[in-house]
């Protein structure tokens, strides 16, 4: 049977949030079995914000360990580091020479992080959805489960994809997203309107994967709601409940309906600790995994070698079929 193939990839800064626990890499366990999955440490996304050399190396074991503590079978899976297969490169400078400056400075993601970075615009980060295109064309990637704030990046994607074949012929699969309607956007605890982000500089907006369960709990104790101390989903007048239920639904696999029974006559003080309580069952045992794991590290880098290995293949074939098409001699 041939199986639909999928690709996705998280950068190696610092530790994880809930939010990319829960809007990526859980979607990422549950395909594991049905698809031929690729999933790869976006080390060379990481490069267009300034880092310590020491520390992108730490976390970039760090976060193979996070993958397969949150459940990848490396058996099951393609793991491995963009960087360790150079078709990306390749073939994003291809495909930068088939993407408009007007399409990259409509990036909502570009806009921001320059904001937040105004000492350090380097052409990468303006660049950076056109290497995430290489990253997805490359496997033609049928799905890309994603967060929703890396959507208008698979837009732009599909864009290139689309152009590239209305000129050469069908040469790449059109990529869809793949996001759940819980949980594509968790929020940040302190400020529930906007994403809950690795970058934010308040430790209290953000549940990291390596939390302590007393950290967690003092988290979401502080969490902002509201003053109507009745646990009811709305996301437009309550975006604090609403988070907290959206992140205990996912974790129970519970309705927001079935949550609001559940807490009916009961105030945030109970809710919040069931959060809490329902996040630390879930990330001791990743949390114990990830731990044995990183007293391992050559066990890691071998799982990535033969990662590397499986996924330059792939990327390979798609990569000559490219360079013909455009006309590089090839040898
Ligand atoms: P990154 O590293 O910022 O985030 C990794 C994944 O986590 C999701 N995410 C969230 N989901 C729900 N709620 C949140 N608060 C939240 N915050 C983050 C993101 O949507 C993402 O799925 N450019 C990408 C990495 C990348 C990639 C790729 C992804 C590089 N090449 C190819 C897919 C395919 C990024 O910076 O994600």
């Amino acid at each position: 049977m041939n199986k639909k193939t999928i690709l996705s990839g998280i950068q190696a800064t610092g530790s994880l949030t809930l939010g990319n626990y829960l809007g990526a890499l859980n979607n990422w366990v549950e395909m594991q079995e049905e698809y031929d999955c690729y999933y790869m440490i976006a080390d060379l996304h990481t490069l267009t914000i300034r880092n310590n050399p020491e520390t992108l190396k730490e976390n970039t074991l760090k976060l193979i360990a996070l993958y397969i503590a949150s459940g990848l079978n490396p058996e099951k899976n393609t793991i491995f580091i963009q960087s360790h297969v150079p078709a990306h490169t390749q073939l994003s400078w291809i495909l930068n020479c088939y993407t408009y400056m007007g399409e990259l400075n409509r990036m909502t993601q570009f806009k921001d992080k320059s904001s937040k970075h105004a000492d350090n615009i380097n052409s990468g980060l303006f660049t950076y959805p056109v290497l995430m295109a290489a990253d997805i064309l490359a496997y033609n990637a049928d799905l890309v489960p994603v967060g929703d704030d890396q959507k208008q990046h698979l837009e732009l994607t599909r864009d290139i994809a689309e152009r590239f074949n209305s000129l050469y012929g069908e040469t790449f699969k059109i990529p869809e997203p793949y996001t759940k309607k819980v949980g594509a956007r968790i929020m940040g605890l302190q400020n529930p309107t906007a994403k809950m982000s690795k970058s934010s500089q308040d430790p209290m907006d953000k549940i990291l994967l390596t939390d302590s369960p007393d950290e967690i709990r003092k988290k979401f104790k502080k969490a902002v709601t509201d003053s109507e101390n009745c646990v009811r989903f709305d996301r437009e007048s309550k975006p604090g409940v609403s988070n907290l239920m959206s992140i205990y639904g996912i974790i129970k696999n519970k309705t927001m309906d079935e949550i609001e029974k559940q807490f009916e006559g009961q105030g945030y003080g109970a809710f919040k600790t069931a959060v809490a309580e329902a996040v630390i069952e879930r990330l001791e045992p990743l949390q114990n995994k990830y731990n044995e794991l990183l007293e391992n590290p050559d066990k890691l880098m071998a799982i990535c070698n033969k990662g590397a290995k499986k996924a330059e293949e792939k990327a390979n074939r798609v990569l000559k079929d490219v360079y013909k098409k455009v006309g590089l001699v090839i040898e």
